[in-house]
């Protein structure tokens, strides 16, 4: 079982003679050679500290394979070629807990300075890439549980009780629950990253060349297409939404996709899901999170009020 550099180095003899931690997943490596890579390495516990450090969750993440499903889209990414974006090449992995990927230098994680045009354009090649149900791909992202719904109604019960009160925690479940029924099943699935933020999970080089990275939460979703694009254009810090992203998204999906999406169906519940998921982490501070939280009690769960919050911001641009 890997667990450190000191394991991958030993398993592929890459001569490392340095590296420093980007994350504590990921670390940044060079080698003899000259070369450089992002080493991603998601430990498991040992038998050993098992049930010591973990109880029965512990057992859960025992069985799991936590570094699998990003190996296996990064695979199938390797079979084609695109024009609007790249990805890291993959260069070793046990397709479960490590992967060494090629280091991408000079970059940064803004997209601010990218035409909105080329954000649209990239992120749909990635989206519709096409998905074979026979395809090992089809098998890795299609999964109930991973459904940005199950997920959020997740969430909220994870934290609902502590941070935002039972009678609110029942309340956003509802509200779940309604918006399930306002957005159909669109006939198609796509292919969605599903771990995007305003500042995650994508590189800008100088040369403004996009790389997407980060493909553990990728999955096939029917329903809630908008949530890449929605993560992507919620600046959570100053609580805005970039308009112009989001109606080039729509503009460009139009050709291609059906016209039952129900824009603010989407997106309030995509950024309730994320706002859930900010709260869990530990990223932002006690202020940041209270502030998450009444965004949650006063905007999200109240169609209204969103309906309002999100068109004020249009007529403020
Ligand atoms: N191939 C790469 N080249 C350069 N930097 C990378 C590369 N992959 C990841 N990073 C950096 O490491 C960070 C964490 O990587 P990521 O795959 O997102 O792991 P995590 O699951 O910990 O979020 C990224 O935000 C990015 O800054
Ligand atoms: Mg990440």
């Amino acid at each position: 079982m890997v667990r450190s550099i000191e394991d991958v180095e030993r398993e592929h003899l890459l001569g490392i003679v340095s590296y420093s931690m980007v994350t504590p997943n990921t670390y940044h490596a060079k080698t003899i050679s000259g070369e450089e890579l992002l080493i991603k390495i998601k430990r498991r516990p040992t038998i050993n500290n098992l049930f010591k450090d973990f109880g029965i969750a512990g057992f859960y993440y025992y069985l799991s394979t936590p570094l699998k499903r990003e190996a296996i889209i990064n695979d199938e990414l390797t079979k084609s070629e695109f024009l609007n974006f790249d990805f890291p090449r993959m260069l070793h992995t046990d397709y479960c807990s490590y992967i060494v990927f090629e280091y991408i230098k000079n970059c940064n994680c803004n997209l601010l300075d990218i035409a909105v045009e080329k954000v649209v354009k990239s992120l749909i090649e990635f989206q519709s890439i096409s998905i074979n149900k026979k395809t090992k791909l089809y098998k890795t992202a299609s999964s109930v549980l991973r459904s940005i719904s199950v997920s959020t109604v997740k969430g909220i019960v994870v934290i609902g009780p502590k941070k935002l009160g039972v009678v609110t925690t029942i309340s956003a479940i509802r509200e779940v629950a309604k918006m399930l029924k306002l957005q159909k099943k669109l006939k198609q699935g796509w292919l969605l990253h599903k771990d995007f933020e305003r500042n995650a999970n994508y590189l800008v080089t100088d040369d403004r060349k996009i790389y997407f990275i980060d493909f553990e939460m990728t999955a096939i979703e029917k329903r809630w297409i908008m949530t890449d694009i929605v993560d992507l254009a919620w600046d959570v810090e100053n609580m805005s939404i970039d308009h112009d992203l989001i109606t080039e998204y729509l503009k460009e999906i139009d050709e291609i996709y059906d016209k039952s999406i129900e824009l603010l169906t989407q997106a309030r519940l995509i950024l309730l899901r994320k706002a859930v998921y900010f709260i869990r982490g530990t990223k932002y501070s006690q202020e940041m999170n209270k502030q998450i939280i009444n965004f949650i009690k006063d905007v999200l769960l109240d169609a209204r009020s969103f309906e309002l919050w999100y068109y004020s911001g249009l007529e403020k641009n």
